[in-house]
């Protein structure tokens, strides 16, 4: 069934728990999502973000996601990630997203908060939810985000004491934060800073996300989630991991489409299990 950020956040952040949020932009890679979430009875957030819409139309993936959600025996919620403009973010909405990220983190904090509360009272009005970010989760090398300085993170760690204020000021429904990981393939591994999660958490009634989760360890993945993480946003892995195992497949001698699309769903399909079973949403529904 089709869900917003609000119906599986909530619970999980009572429950104790995580969701995942696997960006799907192909039907292999929203069958083998999908597919895992039912399987294991856990909700589950699937999307696209700005950047690969040079891969496949925002249009397209709404016209693949938004049915298969409807249709789908879990919540499912269709998101747009790191929408970077008004315009797009719009664009999903009209579409159908239910929920949308208005990423303003490289804004000066009071255009953030003036950008994003815009946004969160017509996605309100549709019964959409809205994601935003304080402070800047960096970018690793390899990432599809791009590369950032990413050579001191502490410097775009979230502030608890702005991270108050800013909920407040915007409404957001959820709250990424900065605490040490960045997008794409991490070169040394990530120090995270549980503390800081944990602080924030106090302090806000807003479920918190933490992006970059490709290349986490799974102590990290349950230390983040005890110290208050409620999303956690996986993409590298499942481009990867889909990408090896037709690779593999092909060496060994399957060389059709049909043959290889069944293997990407299936290598999916398993990664995608191992993280439910990690964030503890399994059986959630
Ligand atoms: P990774 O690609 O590093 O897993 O990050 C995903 C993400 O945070 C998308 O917003």
């Amino acid at each position: 069934m089709l869900a917003n950020l609000n119906d599986v956040l909530l619970p999980a952040q009572k429950g104790k728990y995580g969701v995942g949020l696997f960006n799907a932009v192909n039907a292999e890679m929203a069958r083998g999502v999908i597919g895992a979430a039912e399987q294991l009875r856990s909700p589950v957030i699937v999307g696209t973000a700005e950047i690969f819409i040079k891969y496949a139309s925002l249009e397209n993936v709404a016209d693949l996601l938004v049915p298969m959600a409807r249709r789908a025996t879990v919540p499912v919620v269709v998101h747009y990630d790191h929408g970077l403009t008004f315009e797009k973010c719009m664009e999903a909405l009209k579409l159908g997203f239910t929920s949308v990220m208005y990423d303003c983190s490289t804004d000066s904090y009071e255009e953030n908060v003036r950008k994003v509360a815009e946004l969160v009272r017509i996605a309100h009005a549709l019964g959409a939810t809205v994601e935003a970010e304080l402070g800047h989760v960096g970018d690793n090398e390899d990432s599809a985000e791009g590369s950032s300085d990413f050579s001191d993170p502490t410097k775009y760690y979230t502030d608890p004491a702005q991270a108050q204020d800013y909920v407040t000021g915007t409404g957001a429904d959820a709250l990424a934060v900065s605490v040490g990981t960045a997008h794409g393939t991490y070169k040394l591994p990530p120090k995270l800073d549980f503390e800081r999660i944990q602080t924030i958490a106090k302090r806000i009634g807003t479920p918190l996300v933490l992006h970059g989760g490709s290349g986490l360890t799974d102590e990290d993945f349950k230390r983040a989630i005890a110290a208050g993480i409620s999303k956690i946003n996986v993409f590298t892995e499942i481009n990867v991991t889909g990408a090896a195992a037709m690779r593999k497949a092909f060496d060994e001698g399957k060389t059709t489409m049909l043959e290889l699309m069944t293997v990407q769903i299936e290598a999916i399909e398993r990664l995608v299990k191992e993280k439910i079973l990690l964030y503890g949403s399994a059986n959630q529904v």
